[in-house]
């Protein structure tokens, strides 16, 4: 049984509740939710909402109207990003953030729309809320952060930045990537406008699902229009929620999947958690004492999520990555998709190598990896 240790890429394995829920959406209640009026239209639609319901419980949102069913992160993080931004706004992100954030305002740039301030992490890895208030000018109309570093797992301080946020007047846009389903998120705590998040991650869904909370006082414009079943006398998109913002065929078993993963993560959270922690801690703990061994995540226990990221003396990240995939060992190696993360840490040349724990891993499959590590000394 090969040990799979790449779940901030994708969990696995999904909770069989899961794969249930998928095959009886694909089979059962197959139907267009929100379209036609027969029954299983209307179960179908149920289910949509089901996990919208579900899906704002696990993240306190006001209203489960207030979340959008979205393709996967990245899209709901080109919604918020694209949907807030006008020609001539100033834009504050960090240097921690995934390509699914740099590129889209990268791209803006670019295009001459907007300015970019990067704001570096301190040396421990963690972004300080008075450097995102030092970068803000009378243009910026957007903070971007991650919850948690995809590289590091280091978790930011994403309330203090949003006090920051709000203090300012700016909207605020945080990345749940490597966060909801794995650690508690309140977005009113958190005093963001938007959280992106996946549905494939620490929700144990399946993959081409995910989501955007959008706070009841924000209007995004719209990056796709088309069919919503709604309003269809009009050629003007819907302005109401969610339908402004999900035209189309929604994904039914994934979204049904996504649902069956939420009852699963939400009575669990904290022991799941508290595994994860419990692990991650014997990993990083097994890591440091070895000579020759670099690991970039931060030390303390509570201010990281379930991920180690390492390299072995000057060996490229890959090598060691490809070195235990031939053991039954899956990683990711490379540069995650977070260059500037990289860049701070070091390692923009070679990456590194990232163990990404999840809730079915064990402390022998933890003893295993360690005893591959060494081997490879
Ligand atoms: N963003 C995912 C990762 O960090 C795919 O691996």
């Amino acid at each position: 049984m090969p040990i799979y240790f790449d779940n901030a890429a994708t969990s696995h394995p999904k909770p069989p509740s899961v794969i249930r829920a998928v095959r009886r959406a694909l089979t059962e209640t197959n139907a267009n939710p929100g379209r036609s009026g027969h029954s299983a239209a209307i179960e179908a639609g149920r289910t949509v909402l089901d996990a919208r319901e579900k899906l704002a419980a696990l993240m306190d949102a006001e209203d489960p109207m207030n979340v959008v069913h979205c393709f996967n992160c990245t899209d709901a993080l080109n919604l918020a990003i694209k949907g807030s931004l006008h020609v001539g706004d100033h834009v504050v992100t960090t240097w921690l953030e995934h390509n699914a954030v740099l590129r889209v305002l990268s791209a803006l740039e670019q295009r001459r729309r907007i300015s970019l301030t990067m704001v570096p992490p301190r040396p421990d890895g963690f972004v300080d809320p008075d450097d995102i208030r030092a970068a803000l000018t009378c243009q910026t109309a957007l903070i971007v952060c991650t919850h948690a570093s995809n590289v590091t797992g280091a978790i930011q301080p994403v309330a203090a930045i949003g006090q920051v946020a709000r203090a300012a007047g700016v909207r605020y846009l945080i990345d749940g990537a490597q966060a909801l389903g794995g650690m508690p998120v309140d977005v009113k705590a958190l005093n963001c406008d938007l959280y992106a998040f996946p549905g494939h991650k620490s929700l144990l869904g399946p993959q081409g699902t995910g989501g955007l909370y959008i706070a009841p006082e924000i209007r995004l414009e719209t990056l796709r229009e088309g069919g919503t079943g709604t309003d269809s006398h009009s050629l003007a998109q819907p302005d109401a929620l969610p339908e402004r913002y999900e035209s189309g065929t929604v994904n039914l078993p994934g979204i049904a999947g996504l649902a069956a993963g939420c009852d699963y993560v939400a009575p669990r959270l904290s022991q799941i958690m508290m595994h994860e922690r419990e692990l991650t801690q014997a990993l990083l703990e097994g890591l440091s004492a070895m000579d020759c061994v670099t690991v970039y995540s931060p030390a303390q226990e509570s201010g990281r999520a379930g991920i180690v990221s390492f390299n072995v003396a000057d060996r490229p990240s890959s090598q060691i990555a490809d070195a235990l995939d031939r053991q039954g060992i899956a990683v990711r190696g490379g540069l995650h998709c977070a260059p500037e993360a990289h860049r701070f840490l070091g390692t923009l040349n070679r990456g590194a190598v990232r163990a990404s724990l999840g809730h079915t891993n064990t402390f022998d499959e933890v003893e295993a990896f360690l005893t591959a590590v060494r081997g490879m000394l």
